[in-house]
Protein backbone atom coordinates (compact mmCIF):
# COMPACT_ATOMS: atom_id res chain seq x y z
CA UNK A 1 0.00 0.00 0.00
CA UNK A 2 1.51 3.32 -0.65
CA UNK A 3 1.37 6.22 1.89
CA UNK A 4 1.54 9.53 0.47
CA UNK A 5 1.61 12.60 1.97
CA UNK A 6 2.22 14.93 -0.65
CA UNK A 7 0.09 16.35 -3.33
CA UNK A 8 2.17 16.28 -6.24
CA UNK A 9 2.17 12.61 -5.62
CA UNK A 10 -1.55 11.97 -4.98
CA UNK A 11 -2.18 13.64 -8.27
CA UNK A 12 -0.08 11.74 -10.11
CA UNK A 13 -1.15 8.61 -8.58
CA UNK A 14 -4.69 9.19 -9.18
CA UNK A 15 -3.98 10.29 -12.89
CA UNK A 16 -1.86 7.06 -13.69
CA UNK A 17 -4.61 5.02 -12.52
CA UNK A 18 -7.33 6.91 -14.54
CA UNK A 19 -5.00 6.40 -17.57
CA UNK A 20 -5.47 2.63 -17.30
CA UNK A 21 -8.75 3.07 -17.42
CA UNK A 22 -8.97 2.56 -13.74
CA UNK A 23 -11.99 3.75 -11.35
CA UNK A 24 -11.52 5.22 -8.47
CA UNK A 25 -12.75 4.82 -4.71
CA UNK A 26 -12.16 7.16 -1.69
CA UNK A 27 -12.69 6.62 1.82
CA UNK A 28 -12.16 9.72 4.18
CA UNK A 29 -11.33 8.99 7.53
CA UNK A 30 -10.21 10.80 10.74
CA UNK A 31 -8.33 7.38 11.55
CA UNK A 32 -7.92 5.22 14.59
CA UNK A 33 -9.51 3.09 12.09
CA UNK A 34 -12.19 0.49 13.33
CA UNK A 35 -14.52 -2.59 11.83
CA UNK A 36 -17.14 0.54 11.04
CA UNK A 37 -14.12 2.44 8.78
CA UNK A 38 -12.94 -1.43 7.14
CA UNK A 39 -17.02 -1.71 6.36
CA UNK A 40 -16.28 1.23 4.23
CA UNK A 41 -13.19 0.27 2.83
CA UNK A 42 -14.08 -3.45 2.45
CA UNK A 43 -17.18 -2.08 0.47
CA UNK A 44 -15.42 0.47 -1.85
CA UNK A 45 -12.84 -2.42 -2.74
CA UNK A 46 -16.12 -4.33 -4.21
CA UNK A 47 -17.16 -1.06 -5.96
CA UNK A 48 -14.28 -0.19 -7.76
CA UNK A 49 -10.35 -0.46 -9.34
CA UNK A 50 -8.75 1.38 -6.62
CA UNK A 51 -9.33 2.30 -3.33
CA UNK A 52 -8.11 5.35 -1.81
CA UNK A 53 -8.17 6.76 2.05
CA UNK A 54 -7.47 9.33 3.73
CA UNK A 55 -6.39 10.14 7.36
CA UNK A 56 -6.64 13.26 8.57
CA UNK A 57 -7.92 15.00 11.75
CA UNK A 58 -9.36 17.87 10.50
CA UNK A 59 -9.09 20.77 12.79
CA UNK A 60 -11.52 22.76 11.31
CA UNK A 61 -14.26 20.50 12.68
CA UNK A 62 -13.63 21.07 15.93
CA UNK A 63 -14.89 23.50 18.49
CA UNK A 64 -12.40 25.46 20.44
CA UNK A 65 -13.39 23.04 23.70
CA UNK A 66 -13.51 19.83 21.94
CA UNK A 67 -10.99 16.91 21.13
CA UNK A 68 -9.19 18.05 19.05
CA UNK A 69 -5.73 17.41 20.75
CA UNK A 70 -6.42 13.97 22.17
CA UNK A 71 -8.24 12.37 19.42
CA UNK A 72 -6.61 9.30 19.15
CA UNK A 73 -3.41 8.86 16.20
CA UNK A 74 -2.62 5.70 15.45
CA UNK A 75 -1.33 6.16 11.98
CA UNK A 76 1.12 2.50 12.31
CA UNK A 77 -2.05 0.41 13.38
CA UNK A 78 -4.25 2.00 10.34
CA UNK A 79 -1.73 1.18 8.08
CA UNK A 80 -1.98 -2.22 8.88
CA UNK A 81 -5.35 -2.63 8.74
CA UNK A 82 -5.89 -0.65 5.49
CA UNK A 83 -3.16 -3.12 3.96
CA UNK A 84 -5.21 -6.12 5.19
CA UNK A 85 -8.18 -4.74 3.86
CA UNK A 86 -6.41 -4.29 0.81
CA UNK A 87 -6.11 -0.50 0.35
CA UNK A 88 -4.04 0.47 -2.67
CA UNK A 89 -2.98 3.76 -0.89
CA UNK A 90 -3.31 6.48 2.20
CA UNK A 91 -3.07 9.81 1.87
CA UNK A 92 -1.63 11.12 5.14
CA UNK A 93 -1.44 15.47 4.88
CA UNK A 94 -0.24 17.86 7.40
CA UNK A 95 -2.35 20.59 8.43
CA UNK A 96 -0.66 22.75 6.67
CA UNK A 97 -1.03 20.96 3.65
CA UNK A 98 -4.19 21.24 3.66
CA UNK A 99 -4.46 24.76 5.36
CA UNK A 100 -1.42 26.41 4.42
CA UNK A 101 -2.56 29.90 5.12
CA UNK A 102 -4.08 28.52 9.10
CA UNK A 103 -7.56 27.69 9.59
CA UNK A 104 -8.62 31.72 8.02
CA UNK A 105 -9.29 30.18 4.51
CA UNK A 106 -10.91 32.54 2.15
CA UNK A 107 -13.42 30.12 1.28
CA UNK A 108 -15.37 27.82 3.51
CA UNK A 109 -18.52 25.59 2.25
CA UNK A 110 -21.26 25.80 4.16
CA UNK A 111 -24.59 23.82 3.63
CA UNK A 112 -26.88 26.06 6.46
CA UNK A 113 -30.38 24.28 5.38
CA UNK A 114 -29.35 20.42 7.00
CA UNK A 115 -26.16 21.79 8.84
CA UNK A 116 -27.56 23.81 11.04
CA UNK A 117 -30.39 21.76 13.21
CA UNK A 118 -29.03 19.11 15.82
CA UNK A 119 -25.68 18.43 15.96
CA UNK A 120 -24.63 21.39 13.70
CA UNK A 121 -26.94 23.97 16.26
CA UNK A 122 -24.71 21.72 19.45
CA UNK A 123 -20.95 22.29 17.55
CA UNK A 124 -21.45 25.35 15.64
CA UNK A 125 -19.30 26.09 12.78
CA UNK A 126 -18.60 21.83 12.93
CA UNK A 127 -20.28 21.19 9.37
CA UNK A 128 -18.89 24.00 7.79
CA UNK A 129 -15.32 22.36 8.95
CA UNK A 130 -16.61 19.08 7.50
CA UNK A 131 -17.91 20.41 4.23
CA UNK A 132 -14.97 22.74 3.54
CA UNK A 133 -12.34 19.46 4.14
CA UNK A 134 -14.27 17.23 2.28
CA UNK A 135 -14.72 19.26 -0.88
CA UNK A 136 -11.19 19.71 -0.78
CA UNK A 137 -10.22 15.94 -0.62
CA UNK A 138 -12.69 15.61 -3.35
CA UNK A 139 -10.72 18.04 -5.63
CA UNK A 140 -7.20 16.72 -4.20
CA UNK A 141 -8.62 13.42 -4.97
CA UNK A 142 -11.11 13.27 -7.86
CA UNK A 143 -12.29 9.62 -7.12
CA UNK A 144 -15.91 8.57 -9.02
CA UNK A 145 -17.37 7.24 -5.69
CA UNK A 146 -16.58 8.31 -1.98
CA UNK A 147 -18.18 6.28 0.96
CA UNK A 148 -19.64 7.61 4.17
CA UNK A 149 -21.11 5.89 7.40
CA UNK A 150 -24.69 6.44 7.90
CA UNK A 151 -23.39 6.21 11.04
CA UNK A 152 -22.97 9.85 11.25
CA UNK A 153 -26.17 10.37 9.33
CA UNK A 154 -26.55 14.75 9.36
CA UNK A 155 -22.62 14.59 7.84
CA UNK A 156 -23.94 12.11 4.97
CA UNK A 157 -26.93 14.43 4.57
CA UNK A 158 -24.48 17.96 4.11
CA UNK A 159 -22.15 15.82 1.99
CA UNK A 160 -24.55 14.71 -0.50
CA UNK A 161 -25.86 18.49 -0.76
CA UNK A 162 -22.70 20.03 -1.23
CA UNK A 163 -21.93 17.15 -4.30
CA UNK A 164 -25.06 18.21 -5.36
CA UNK A 165 -25.03 21.67 -5.41
CA UNK A 166 -20.95 22.18 -5.66
CA UNK A 167 -21.74 19.54 -9.11
CA UNK A 168 -18.95 16.70 -8.05
CA UNK A 169 -18.75 13.96 -10.56
CA UNK A 170 -18.93 12.08 -7.64
CA UNK A 171 -21.15 9.09 -6.70
CA UNK A 172 -21.57 9.29 -2.77
CA UNK A 173 -22.38 5.93 -0.99
CA UNK A 174 -23.98 5.59 2.46
CA UNK A 175 -23.03 2.54 4.54
CA UNK A 176 -24.78 0.79 7.45
CA UNK A 177 -23.38 1.36 11.20
CA UNK A 178 -21.72 -1.00 12.35
CA UNK A 179 -22.24 -2.20 15.91
CA UNK A 180 -20.49 -3.75 18.95
CA UNK A 181 -22.73 -7.23 19.97
CA UNK A 182 -24.25 -5.23 22.74
CA UNK A 183 -25.42 -2.80 19.85
CA UNK A 184 -23.34 0.28 20.35
CA UNK A 185 -21.99 1.71 17.58
CA UNK A 186 -18.51 1.48 17.03
CA UNK A 187 -16.96 4.74 17.14
CA UNK A 188 -13.13 5.96 17.80
CA UNK A 189 -14.70 8.04 21.18
CA UNK A 190 -16.16 4.68 22.68
CA UNK A 191 -12.18 4.38 24.05
CA UNK A 192 -12.67 7.58 26.24
CA UNK A 193 -15.37 5.76 27.97
CA UNK A 194 -14.74 3.98 31.20
CA UNK A 195 -16.00 0.12 32.16
CA UNK A 196 -18.68 1.89 33.62
CA UNK A 197 -19.83 3.88 30.80
CA UNK A 198 -19.19 1.43 28.50
CA UNK A 199 -21.49 -0.72 30.21
CA UNK A 200 -24.43 1.89 30.10
CA UNK A 201 -24.05 3.28 26.58
CA UNK A 202 -25.73 0.46 24.65
CA UNK A 203 -28.85 1.75 26.09
CA UNK A 204 -28.85 4.33 23.13
CA UNK A 205 -29.23 1.68 20.65
CA UNK A 206 -32.22 -0.20 23.16
CA UNK A 207 -33.86 3.09 23.55
CA UNK A 208 -33.91 4.07 19.64
CA UNK A 209 -35.23 0.83 18.96
CA UNK A 210 -38.30 0.96 21.21
CA UNK A 211 -38.98 4.78 19.41
CA UNK A 212 -38.95 2.92 16.33
CA UNK A 213 -41.52 0.77 17.87
CA UNK A 214 -43.71 3.11 19.53
CA UNK A 215 -43.94 4.98 15.82
CA UNK A 216 -44.39 1.70 13.58
CA UNK A 217 -47.28 1.06 16.29
CA UNK A 218 -48.97 4.27 15.46
CA UNK A 219 -47.63 6.17 18.76
CA UNK A 220 -48.41 9.86 16.91
CA UNK A 221 -46.83 12.41 19.53
CA UNK A 222 -43.70 12.53 18.49
CA UNK A 223 -42.52 15.06 21.00
CA UNK A 224 -43.48 13.59 24.11
CA UNK A 225 -41.84 10.12 22.48
CA UNK A 226 -38.81 11.96 22.26
CA UNK A 227 -38.93 13.71 26.05
CA UNK A 228 -39.56 10.17 26.89
CA UNK A 229 -36.21 8.83 25.85
CA UNK A 230 -34.34 12.13 27.14
CA UNK A 231 -35.67 10.89 30.81
CA UNK A 232 -34.94 7.59 30.75
CA UNK A 233 -31.06 8.10 29.20
CA UNK A 234 -31.11 10.85 32.07
CA UNK A 235 -32.26 8.76 34.85
CA UNK A 236 -29.23 6.33 33.52
CA UNK A 237 -26.94 9.03 34.25
CA UNK A 238 -26.48 10.59 30.20
CA UNK A 239 -26.84 13.95 29.88
CA UNK A 240 -29.16 14.09 26.39
CA UNK A 241 -27.88 16.66 23.94
CA UNK A 242 -30.99 16.13 21.29
CA UNK A 243 -33.38 13.34 20.43
CA UNK A 244 -35.28 13.99 17.05
CA UNK A 245 -37.65 11.91 14.83
CA UNK A 246 -36.99 13.74 11.21
CA UNK A 247 -38.30 13.15 7.93
CA UNK A 248 -34.96 11.52 6.44
CA UNK A 249 -34.49 13.66 3.67
CA UNK A 250 -34.95 17.19 4.84
CA UNK A 251 -33.51 16.16 8.42
CA UNK A 252 -36.36 18.22 9.46
CA UNK A 253 -38.59 17.43 12.52
CA UNK A 254 -41.09 15.22 11.53
CA UNK A 255 -44.33 14.73 12.94
CA UNK A 256 -46.94 11.43 12.14
CA UNK A 257 -47.48 12.75 8.51
CA UNK A 258 -43.99 12.68 7.80
CA UNK A 259 -42.38 9.40 5.74
CA UNK A 260 -39.88 8.38 5.68
CA UNK A 261 -38.66 8.93 9.27
CA UNK A 262 -35.10 8.89 10.88
CA UNK A 263 -34.43 9.09 14.47
CA UNK A 264 -31.33 11.36 15.28
CA UNK A 265 -29.90 11.37 19.06
CA UNK A 266 -26.92 12.47 20.77
CA UNK A 267 -26.02 12.07 24.58
CA UNK A 268 -22.89 12.85 26.74
CA UNK A 269 -21.84 9.67 28.97
CA UNK A 270 -19.36 11.43 31.13
CA UNK A 271 -17.36 14.07 28.90
CA UNK A 272 -18.30 12.00 26.31
CA UNK A 273 -20.56 12.88 23.28
CA UNK A 274 -22.26 9.94 21.59
CA UNK A 275 -24.56 10.12 18.23
CA UNK A 276 -26.25 7.26 17.04
CA UNK A 277 -29.38 6.94 14.72
CA UNK A 278 -32.08 4.67 13.23
CA UNK A 279 -34.07 4.36 10.13
CA UNK A 280 -37.93 4.28 10.69
P1 LIG B 1 -14.38 9.51 11.02
O1 LIG B 1 -15.13 9.78 12.27
O2 LIG B 1 -13.02 8.93 11.11
O3 LIG B 1 -15.27 8.59 10.12
C1 LIG B 1 -14.86 8.25 8.82
C2 LIG B 1 -16.02 7.55 8.12
O4 LIG B 1 -16.31 6.33 8.82
C3 LIG B 1 -17.30 8.40 8.15
O5 LIG B 1 -17.95 8.30 6.90
C4 LIG B 1 -18.11 7.74 9.25
O6 LIG B 1 -19.51 7.91 9.11
C5 LIG B 1 -17.70 6.28 9.09
N1 LIG B 1 -17.97 5.51 10.32
C6 LIG B 1 -17.57 5.81 11.58
N2 LIG B 1 -18.04 4.90 12.46
C7 LIG B 1 -18.77 4.01 11.74
C8 LIG B 1 -19.53 2.83 12.06
N3 LIG B 1 -19.64 2.40 13.31
N4 LIG B 1 -20.14 2.16 11.05
C9 LIG B 1 -20.05 2.61 9.76
N5 LIG B 1 -19.34 3.71 9.40
C10 LIG B 1 -18.71 4.40 10.36
O7 LIG B 1 -16.43 11.30 9.80
C11 LIG B 1 -15.27 11.69 9.80
O8 LIG B 1 -14.22 10.89 10.19
C12 LIG B 1 -14.87 13.09 9.36
O9 LIG B 1 -15.89 14.00 9.70
C13 LIG B 1 -14.53 13.19 7.85
C14 LIG B 1 -15.73 12.81 6.95
C15 LIG B 1 -13.34 12.29 7.50
C16 LIG B 1 -14.15 14.67 7.50
O10 LIG B 1 -13.10 15.09 8.28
Amino acid sequence: MLVISDIKVLRATVRAWRQAGQTVAFVPTMGNLHSGHFKLVDEARQRADRVIVSIFVNPMQFGANEDLAKYPRTLTEDCAGLTEHQADAVFTPTPELIYPRGLDTQTAVEVPKIGDQHCGASRPGHFRGVATVVSKLFNLVQPDIALFGKKDYQQLAVIRQLTMDLSFPIEIIGIDTERATDGLALSSRNGYLSTEARATAPLIYQQLQWLRQQISGGFADFRALEQQVADTLSQAGFRPDYIHICNRQTLELADSNSKPLVILLAAYLGNTRLIDNLEV
